[in-house]
């Protein structure tokens, strides 16, 4: 928690920022050079150009790092740490107006509410990881303010999702509410801003199976209801329905659940999107998930014995490079309506085939879904290959043309430091659109009445 309240002179506040950023680096090149001339100083020709090699190769790995962005996070929290003291922007935000004026304030809150959970590597790479991944872009954005008074919105970083069980490795969020009613309870005693729009203009994430519900099973999460305390504030969610659902009776952005952009990376590089797809229709996972829903195993039962289906029932690591080899990726609903499956599948070209009534999907305004997807009603699923055969012979080669447009496979992964068009950018962009609930901005609009 920042120790004062309000920075006195939140410019001279900023200036500190950057100039410890400045100065409290340390001169890495200059004392190993030292050192190394002590030791080998008979060798003085030699160690210069070694040094100077060493130097080259470093600025060329660092240069290269910065422009592709292939550094791996290697440590998640000292990268937050890091990030921590810089405001510098990484990449124009160059869109629209109101997204260039939007400015965030991000609450450092005490570790045990984020990056204590970091210690298990799984909590910034699992499927609901965009708790950490939105809150670790936030923190190098340009939108994000140093001065309370001066931001739009505020995001209460707490990560939920990182209570993995012991016994089945499936996160445990028993303690989701008792943790942000904790996080909410100190920032509305420590900071004026909470109480004064009721939290409003606050914003938390949401990221696994039932959203603002925080709970895991459908039935228990809809007896539950948002949780009174976030009922005023912006959630950013993966869950979302078409339907009336309690679990969305909230102000929500639906954001897609997270896949690691270097994995991605990763696949691509040995699986370009328009390569060799040999493989007709794709589904790996459990065939039998939830009592209610059928879907699962209507398919399993129907194709499995059918050549132009590759169903595959238990977990591989190398399941990546089976999306990017097929042309069809089945999107069948599991618990929730949503899974990482879709984000897979259009990030690595292959034409996902959305099989769950009633989902709404991420980010409409970026991703055409109707145009890069093949949906398929849960009644007609034992159609499946009829319905598939059509397109193929019809509408496949448009569907693939719109599906491999980067800007529509970059609007689904979070990067660690917001790339234009990217998941967080896409999130940003969505609460730009929310910006009449800034205080800030009704603020300035209401200045703006009483001077004319
Ligand atoms: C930000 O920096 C302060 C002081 O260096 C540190 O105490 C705090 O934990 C950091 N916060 C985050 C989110 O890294
Ligand atoms: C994490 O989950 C376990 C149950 O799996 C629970 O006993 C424990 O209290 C949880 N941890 C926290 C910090 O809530
Ligand atoms: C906000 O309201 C709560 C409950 O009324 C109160 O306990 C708290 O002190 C208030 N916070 C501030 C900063 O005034
Ligand atoms: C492809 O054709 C199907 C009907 O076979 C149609 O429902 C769908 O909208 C078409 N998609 C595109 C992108 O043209």
């Amino acid at each position: 928690m920042a120790q004062q309240k309000r920075p006195p002179n939140s410019r001279g506040y900023y200036v500190k920022m950057k100039l410890l950023q400045k100065h409290g680096r340390p001169h890495h090149h200059h004392h190993h050079h030292q050192q190394e001339k002590n030791c080998f100083y008979r060798y003085y020709k030699w160690v210069l150009w070694l040094s100077l090699s060493l130097y080259f190769f470093t600025s060329y790995l660092i240069s290269n790092n910065n422009n592709h962005h292939t550094k791996k996070p290697s440590h998640v929290s000292r990268a937050l740490i890091q990030s921590n003291h810089t405001t510098t922007p990484q990449h124009a935000l160059n869109s629209p107006e109101s997204l260039k004026k939007l400015k965030v304030f991000v609450y450092d809150l005490p570790p045990k509410y984020n990056t204590d959970w970091l210690t298990n590597e799984r909590c910034s790479k699992h499927l609901f990881a965009s708790e950490v991944a939105i809150h670790r872009a936030l923190l190098t954005s340009e939108v994000r303010t140093f001065d309370p008074y001066d931001a739009d919105f505020f995001f209460v970083p707490v990560y939920v999702s990182c209570n993995f069980s012991t016994v089945n490795g499936f996160p445990a969020i028993g303690h989701a509410r008792s943790l942000i009613a904790s996080a909410v309870n100190l920032i509305s005693s420590e900071y004026p801003f909470w109480n004064r729009s009721r939290g409003s203009d606050h914003v938390f994430v949401a990221s696994h199976d039932f959203g603002s519900c925080f709970h895991t099973l459908e039935d228990v999460a809809m007896a539950d209801g948002v949780p009174e305390i976030v009922r005023n504030s912006i959630v950013l969610q993966t869950f979302g329905v078409v339907f009336d659902h309690p679990c969305q009776k909230v102000e929500h952005v639906v954001i897609p659940p997270y896949v690691s952009p270097e994995s991605v990376r990763d696949t691509m590089e040995n699986f370009p999107v328009d390569g060799r797809r040999d493989i007709w229709a794709f589904f790996r996972g459990k065939m039998e998930v939830h009592p209610k829903n059928e879907v699962r195993t209507v398919i399993w039962r129907k194709f499995n014995g059918d050549r132009r289906f590759y169903l595959q029932r238990h977990r591989f690591a190398g399941y990546q490079s089976e999306i990017a080899r097929s042309v069809f990726c089945l999107c069948p609903l599991g618990w929730a309506p949503w899974s990482p499956r879709l984000v897979e599948s259009v990030a690595l070209g292959c034409v996902p085939v959305v099989i769950a009534d009633g989902i709404r999907l991420p980010f409409v305004s970026a991703v055409k879904w109707s145009e890069i997807s093949v949906t398929v009603a849960e009644k007609d699923v034992g159609r499946l290959a009829e319905i598939l055969e059509r397109v193929a012979a019809t509408n496949l080669s448009t569907i693939q043309r719109n599906l491999w447009d980067p800007a529509t496979r970059r609007a689904l992964l979070f990067n660690s430091q917001v790339q234009v068009g990217d998941a967080t950018w896409q999130v940003l962009r969505a609460l730009s659109e929310k910006l009449d609930r800034s205080f800030r901005s009704s603020r300035v609009s209401r200045q703006l009445d009483f001077d004319t």
